[in-house]
């Protein structure tokens, strides 16, 4: 999984760099952006900061990609986008999305997801790569549809954030 930078039409996907911090903490310190996360929205900026030195890392010793999703014309960070839990031996890893609520609705998971689909299975050699979300997630769920994502099952009350138990929806895209 080493550093890549993907372009698209209207995107640049490429890895997070320090300055970013500021920019990726207003869009995952929102509340809206995070209520099917299985975390507490950030409370800091620290934890941006954090983040992305932990994703500079797990670039550079390829257990992970965490791409930030730029707006190609300006530069703007609009959100990022990731394959985590890398299985080398089983080329599968997890696909996971999330973006400044300022942008949703224009199609841009759909082109970011598309292009990092393409990405693993073309340049990555991955064979399988998977989505978990909270079938309450209907806009995620439609965007994994989009990109060809197929719902394999229900695992019920698999999370418990603040005494809210939920359950979790599991979507597989195989590589053909
Ligand atoms: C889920 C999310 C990533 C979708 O990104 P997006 O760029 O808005 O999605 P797209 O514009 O590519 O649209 C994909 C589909 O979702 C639908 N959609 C987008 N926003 C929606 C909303 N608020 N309500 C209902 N459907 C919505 C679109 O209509 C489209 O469906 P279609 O193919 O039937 O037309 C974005 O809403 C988000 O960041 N949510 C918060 C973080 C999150 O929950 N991430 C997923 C956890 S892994």
């Amino acid at each position: 999984m080493a550093t890549t930078v993907i372009e698209t039409e209207r995107l640049i996907l490429k890895a997070l760099t320090k300055e970013d911090a500021r920019a990726l903490f207003a869009i995952f310190s929102d509340h809206e952006v995070m209520k099917y996360w299985n975390t507490e929205p950030w409370g800091s900026m620290e934890q941006a900061t954090c983040f992305i030195a932990k994703s500079t890392a797990t670039l550079e010793n390829n257990t992970q990609m965490t791409l930030g999703i730029y707006w190609k014309e300006t530069g703007e960070l609009l959100g990022k986008i990731m394959l985590f839990s890398y299985d080398k031996p089983s080329k599968r890893a997890e696909i996971g999305f999330g973006i400044s609520r300022r942008y949703w609705g224009k199609g841009i998971v759909s082109e970011a997801g598309q292009a990092l689909v393409e990405h693993a299975f073309n340049h990555l050699g991955l064979r399988r790569i998977e989505a978990e979300i909270d079938p309450d997630n209907i806009s995620s769920s439609k965007a994994l549809e989009r990109l060809g994502f197929e719902k394999e099952g229900v695992l019920k009350q698999r999370w418990e954030i603040n005494g809210v138990v939920s359950d979790s929806a599991i979507y597989g895209l195989l590589a053909r």
